[in-house]
């Protein structure tokens, strides 16, 4: 939540600062600003767009920061917007996190005379500093970071040094990027792919001072730093809509080749078999396991609990599945051999991190399925397995989500090939795998089918969607996206569940989204149907290519392609997110940036 970009080189800031703002839009977008020393600050409500027209104006500067908010403290005002300065606005700041005892800091320097013109807690920070009696900006920012609780990633600049950047980290994401003569600071490495792949990675505690030609980094208590470079993957065309009209668009149709990735180099069709590297060491352990426990949040939360689904079925592990934000504050029991595994897209949602740092710190084997490499939930665990789903940029995840049920498919057959699966199911299971993305080919082809079923239901005002078993979580996460970009009031219950309170608020207005894949549960699903149409309330069924029944059953049907049960939710999902896309357009909604939303939740 909030992104941060910095630069300092040899070009021209105030562009590079401006597109550096655009990739990290999504994690905020309430306000932006820039500052640069020569040109001063411009700041402005709402996206980025907004502050474009700046780039008609004149500025030499070779340096400045940037920010794109997604308010905390203080609405989205322009008083509250990125960056904040000092009192005597020589230092200026911008920052992603929450300063915790902003509120005693604040009264302190008010007693002391300081006036604050924003409801910021970063404007306190920038306060603090330039109360600081040191000799460069860099003491000043580490001295008062010791008095600060919190969580930052910060950027801090003085206007007599122009041509030197302060950065620090402390539980939101910071990279720095190397360029020939220049550097940038990012809360995201898609961000640098424009410009450089080659990067370091800030740690939590340490400070940076970042100038054209270098980059020294300490721990806040002065022991420096050697670090070696990394080299991020991607491609910056990534980061564009490449003809789609919006990037949750893109994303859904780039699924097919979302799952070749997770898939390529991983499937052993002649053992039965995959192949995990990032978890290699650790194969003996995973043999051994009694339980798992899986943590995320919101979609990752629910890839988290098909995968439970498929490593009960296919691995016989008993798992559980936590809200990371539950898991980090209560008493959880972790009997016999067991692992905590995480599952985030950005790797840097603060509940997910932080419930993996609860794990290790219990002892705990931490593992993550994590997109973003580098992140702070892929460097902290143990040992994971990257989905590579490329970035992600619409706020709603749409490729993410199946990317993780892929890598769960994958995971279940490992540990069901050490457990309980035949080589013979085990190759059954390789074979489906191959062939899903061509199915999900066929499966995107029923975009505009599905847009003229969301424009019939998009001015209704509730949706419900159920489904079982494997499709339980399905349901709830359709209901998620349609919420997300559609704002309709939705739920997503298993379809046992229904009658136990939720039909009550069925009727010929409240239609309903059925899962009704031709499999075990899928008599189970008929009834269901038949309980919700004797309240009236509209079917729209999702099912599987052959069924003749359901099509006479009820009132829209969406019939995608069967494939193997464990794999069947992903084909299930794309017309989901597609009925949740077409809705959201229908209403003429911004489904990229949806109100109220960032896509990296990183404050708690
Ligand atoms: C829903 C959505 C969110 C994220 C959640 C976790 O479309 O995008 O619910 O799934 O915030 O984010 P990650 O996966 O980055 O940890």
């Amino acid at each position: 939540m909030c992104g941060i970009f910095g630069y300092v080189g040899n070009k021209p800031a105030r562009k590079i600062l401006i597109d550096g703002l655009r990739t990290l839009e999504y994690r905020g977008y309430d306000s932006a600003g820039i500052f640069t020393p020569r040109g001063g600050v411009i700041q402005a409500v709402g996206p980025i767009a907004a502050l474009e027209e700046c780039l008609l104006v004149d500025d030499s500067s070779v340096a400045g920061i940037a920010h794109t908010r997604w308010a905390t403290h203080g609405a989205p005002t322009l008083a509250n917007a990125h960056p904040h300065h000092d009192a005597t606005e020589s230092i200026w700041i911008v920052h992603n996190g929450i300063i915790e005892n902003y509120q005693e800091l604040k009264e302190e320097l008010a007693a002391d005379g300081v006036t604050f013109y924003s409801d910021t807690d970063t404007e306190v920070l920038a306060k603090l500093i330039g109360r600081q009696r040191a000799d460069t900006l860099q003491a000043a920012v580490v001295v008062a970071l010791a008095r600060v609780r919190g969580t930052y990633g910060l950027v801090a600049m003085h206007v007599d040094r122009p041509d030197e950047l302060i950065v620090a980290r402390m539980g939101s994401p910071i990279v720095l990027g190397v360029g020939s003569g220049e550097h940038f600071v990012s809360s995201d490495p898609a961000a640098l792919l424009p410009h450089t792949k080659t990067v370091l990675y800030l740690e939590d505690g340490e400070v940076a001072v970042v100038s054209a030609s270098a980059c020294n980094i300490s721990t806040l208590d002065g022991v420096h730093r050697q670090k070696a470079t990394e080299t991020i993957v991607g491609e910056a065309a990534q980061l564009q809509k490449q003809g789609f009209a919006h990037f949750m668009l893109k994303e859904i149709h780039e699924a097919p080749e979302v799952i070749e990735n997770a898939i390529r180099g991983r499937l052993m069709a002649e053992e039965g078999t995959v192949k995990l590297g990032g978890i290699e060491p650790y194969l003996e352990v995973f043999s051994k396991l009694d339980r798992l426990t899986i943590v995320g949040c919101g979609s990752a939360y629910y890839a988290g609990l098909v995968g439970k689904y498929l490593l009960e079925e296919y691995a016989g592990l008993p798992v559980e599945v936590e809200l990371a934000s539950e898991y980090r504050y209560k008493r959880n029991y972790h009997l016999g051999n067991t692992a905590v595994l995480a599952v985030s897209q950005s790797g840097e949602t603060a509940d997910t991190l932080a419930a993996v740092r609860k794990a290790k710190a219990a002892g705990i084997l931490t593992l993550g399925i994590v997109n973003v490499v580098g992140s702070s939930v892929a460097r902290e665990t143990d040992a994971g397995i990257y989905t590579h789903a490329g970035p992600e940029v619409a706020v709603a995840s749409t490729k993410a989500f199946l990317s993780q049920i892929t890598v769960f498919a994958l995971l279940a057959i490992l540990l069901g090939r050490q457990r309980q699966l035949s080589a013979e199911n085990g190759k059954e299971l390789i074979q489906a795998l191959t062939e899903l993305p061509q199915s999900i080919q066929k499966t995107l082809a029923l975009s505009s089918y599905i847009a003229e079923i969301a424009k019939k239901y998009a001015h209704t005002r509730n949706m419900m969607f159920i489904g079982r078993t494997f499709h339980a979580p399905l349901a709830y996460e359709g209901a998620l996206k349609l919420k997300e970009v559609s704002y309709l009031h939705a739920e997503g219950y298993a379809g046992g569940e229904l009658k136990h309170g939720s039909i009550a608020m069925l009727d010929a207005e409240f239609p309903i989204v059925t899962l009704v894949p031709q499999d075990a549960v899928y008599e189970k699903m008929l009834a269901n149907i038949s309980e919700v149409q004797a309240r009236s309330a509209p079917v729209i069924a999702i099912g599987t290519e052959g069924d003749t029944l359901l099509p006479k059953t009820v009132d829209d049907v969406i019939l995608v392609p069967k494939v193997h049960e464990m794999l069947q939710p992903i084909i299930s999902a794309i017309p989901l997110q597609l009925l949740a896309y077409h809705v959201g357009v229908a209403k003429g909604l911004n489904v990229d940036r949806p109100r109220n939303l960032a896509k990296s939740v990183t404050v708690e």
